[in-house]
């Protein structure tokens, strides 16, 4: 039996989205049919809407959520019905020639569900990230199940996405320790808990540079010790004057936006790491950087798919981390909305009033 629920759905590039019903089939061989309680809304439901991402609309938006699972097919055995979940987009198969390395982070055939979810004329909807969570309920393979901890889902569904994303970005793939110091460019949701990464793991400068003083009052609240108005400042001289002259051991790029990169690999001490984990737009190309400056500065450039995440290992730390007032992810949360509101909300992404906006469902 299919459900009819309601969704948010982009039809058409850089079209408002619209609220639709949509049928949801009942889980098959590895699936979960899960009720979804709470859903950010991040920029890449933005990117998707846009035409950023891809062609393949409709696209069923929302991706960093949490809810109960209620209902699983066969052979599924890791989440029953009533689990408190946190949904993920890297259900890692086990078996693709990155897991089989033993680099499951990189997984290159990752779990969805296989059944599709569709509009009540039959059109087959894209689910954003293989989730489409701004829905009632979502089809998804099992493995995209984290079980976590009972808290707030509108505060645990954020580590599904962007803050996962930024606080991976600083802690797995910019491998941050004791003592180092960090440069995090855009502090959105994703840049904050980069910043939020970094106080995790011990840096002991974070340097937080945006165009927007209202995202850098916001960053001092999640670790940054020194912020910078790039409008008005030369970013890279003052990362410097924050590093004792020398430049952040990690800078984290998270606008996606070639600028920002270019900043980011100059605002770096020797050795250092640049982590890319703002997703540029298909039109943009790398910053013509002089190859003698790559090579003499050393160090790696990296980009972060995810934070570098493992769903299973990763969220329900995170969570207990929370619970335990060590990680304040509940200070991602501006708003709580409607599905109604999420074209409004992304209009307030775009003006920059909010870190994430939560649909409450
Ligand atoms: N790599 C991943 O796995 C992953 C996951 C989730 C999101 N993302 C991406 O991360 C990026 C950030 O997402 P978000 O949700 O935090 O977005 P956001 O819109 O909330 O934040 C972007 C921030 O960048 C700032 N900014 C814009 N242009 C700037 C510039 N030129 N210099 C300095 N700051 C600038 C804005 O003021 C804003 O604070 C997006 O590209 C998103 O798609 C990546
Ligand atoms: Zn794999
Ligand atoms: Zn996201």
């Amino acid at each position: 039996m299919a459900h009819e629920v309601r969704a948010v759905v982009a039809k058409s590039k850089r079209s408002p989205v619209s609220i639709e019903t949509i049928l949801v089939p009942d889980p098959g061989p590895g699936e979960a049919l899960v009720d979804v309680e709470a859903c950010g809304v991040c920029h890449t439901d933005l990117h998707y809407r846009d035409g950023g991402i891809g062609d393949d609309f409709p696209f069923l938006l929302g991706h960093e959520a949490a809810g109960r699972v209620c209902a699983v097919g066969d052979g599924v055995t890791g989440v029953a019905p009533g689990d408190f979940v946190v949904l993920n987009w890297r259900a890692v198969c086990g078996e693709c020639r990155a897991c089989r390395r033993g680099k499951p982070q990189y997984c290159f055939s990752t779990h969805n569900a296989t059944q599709k979810m569709v509009l009540a004329d039959g059109t087959v909807l894209s689910p954003a990230l293989g989730i489409g969570a701004f829905a009632e309920k979502t089809l998804v393979a099992a493995g995209q199940c984290t079980k976590v901890s009972e808290t707030d889902p509108a505060v645990a569904g954020l580590l599904g996405c962007g803050v996962m994303a930024g606080i991976g970005a600083a802690m797995l793939t910019g491998d941050v320790h004791l003592g180092d110091s960090v440069a995090v460019f855009g502090c959105g949701g994703v840049g904050n808990a980069a910043i939020a990464g970094a106080q995790l793991a011990g840096a002991t400068t974070i340097v937080a540079v945006d165009l927007d003083d209202r995202k850098l009052e916001l960053a001092r609240r999640f670790g940054a010790t020194h912020t910078v108005n790039s409008e008005r400042q030369d970013a890279v001289a003052a990362v410097r004057a924050a590093t004792n002259g020398f430049g952040a051991d990690v800078c984290v790029e998270a606008v996606g936006n070639p600028k920002v990169l270019e900043l980011a690999f100059f605002a770096r001490d020797l050795a250092g790491t640049v982590v890319q984990v703002g997703v540029p737009t298909p039109e943009m190309s790398f910053p013509e950087i002089p190859m003698i400056e790559f090579f003499g500065r050393g160090g790696a450039l990296k980009p972060s798919w995810y934070g570098d995440c493992l769903p299973n290992r990763d969220f329900p730390l995170l969570v207990d981390l929370y619970l335990q007032g060590r990680l304040p992810l509940d200070e991602f949360v501006s708003e709580r909305i409607a599905l109604e509101g999420v074209e409004d909300a992304f209009s307030k992404m775009e003006r920059g009033e909010v870190l994430r906006s939560v649909v409450i469902l």
